[in-house]
């Protein structure tokens, strides 16, 4: 059968080079669970819960897979006591965004466990280089989530400059087959993929939320101006970024008058929604890649389906090359 490879698939022991995003407090263990059975890689978020939680969530994705799969740590805020669970726990591979946190990754080092790092800008690909990082995830502007503002189809080509043999995998705005093949012949070695996955069956979100999703045009996914004062603080220092999500009442209010949102009440009132599955209401993150988005399907065919679809772009693309 034909299918895709590159040389990140051995590096992370994976089939196919397709990694599925982190989504913070989410509950993602049967979505990562499935996309590992499908031959990519899963991932875990960290953001907001408590230890006893992802400790629980950590032990239900290993029994439901042996395949390898990532644990995720952002510095919105870094959990210190987390992180050193998750080196206890020896997942894959740590994955981390936001910042280039050096120390951390050579903790990782030491226990055997890989690091896959995000980045945003040229200048962070540099860091991460420079740390060490095994797998770097040059992230565009058009993400679900927090991210930058360069757009991925200039931000991959600038991250394999850099990267030198570290593989590169292209983040935002991928959601297709076509996304896949256009990350690869941009040098990268494969994508890590947000919102497609987010409405997947599998994906522990609100059913509203995920056809939220299938009926936003890309344009609906716009940044979320003002959002520190609704979302939890830095305890790592990071280059300017803004989450990227539909439009709802809060978006609106925080763009158009955020002194009248009083961070230390809605603050709470907001990852207490989250927790309880109706983050939705206030902040459905979503990249602009929902436009690309018009079903929801199980995580297997969606890999199923990109793979196949990149295999044909490649080839299409490959017959404009005439002798
Ligand atoms: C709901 C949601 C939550 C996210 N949370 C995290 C996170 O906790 N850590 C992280 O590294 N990236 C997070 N991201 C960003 C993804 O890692 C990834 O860069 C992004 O989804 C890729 O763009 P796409 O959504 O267009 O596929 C999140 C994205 C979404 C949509």
């Amino acid at each position: 059968m034909t299918t895709l490879r590159t040389p990140v698939c051995d590096l992370l022991g994976i089939e196919v080079p397709i990694v599925c995003a982190p989504f913070g407090p989410l509950e993602e263990v049967e979505l990562a669970a499935a996309v590992c059975a499908a031959g990519g890689m899963g991932s875990l978020g960290t953001a907001v819960r408590p230890l006893p939680e992802l400790r629980e969530q950590w032990r239900r994705l290993r029994e439901l897979t042996d395949r390898p799969f990532a644990i995720n740590h952002t510095s919105r805020p870094l959990n210190e006591e987390a992180f050193e669970a998750t080196l206890d726990f020896a997942p894959a591979a740590v994955s981390f965004h936001l910042s280039v946190p050096a120390d951390h990754i050579k903790r990782a080092h030491d226990r055997g466990v890989a690091w896959i790092q995000q980045v945003m800008t040229l200048r962070q690909a540099e860091e991460a280089v420079a740390a060490g990082a095994d797998v770097i995830v040059a992230q565009g502007g058009e993400a679900g989530g927090h991210g930058g503002w360069v757009g991925t189809m200039v931000l991959v080509p600038q991250v394999v400059d850099v990267a030198g043999r570290v593989p590169v995998l292209a983040a935002g705005g991928i959601a297709d087959g076509r996304g896949l093949a256009a990350a690869l012949t941009l040098g990268a070695q494969g994508a890590l993929v947000g919102t497609r996955f987010l409405a997947s069956e599998e994906m522990r979100i609100a059913e509203e939320w995920k056809r939220m999703i299938v009926s936003a045009g890309a344009e609906d996914a716009v940044k979320v101006v003002n959002s520190g004062r609704v979302l939890p603080p830095y305890t790592l220092p990071v280059p300017p970024n803004e989450p990227r999500a539909l439009r709802t009442a809060l978006v609106e209010q925080l763009a158009r008058d955020p002194e009248s949102i009083d961070p230390a009440e809605a603050g709470p009132r907001i990852v207490a929604a989250v927790l309880e599955g109706r983050g939705h209401e206030y902040l459905p993150f979503c990249g602009q890649s929902a436009g690309l988005v018009r079903e929801i399907l199980p995580a297997e065919e969606i890999v199923r389906r990109m793979v196949e679809e990149a295999v044909e772009a490649l080839s299409a693309a490959g017959r404009a090359v005439v002798a």
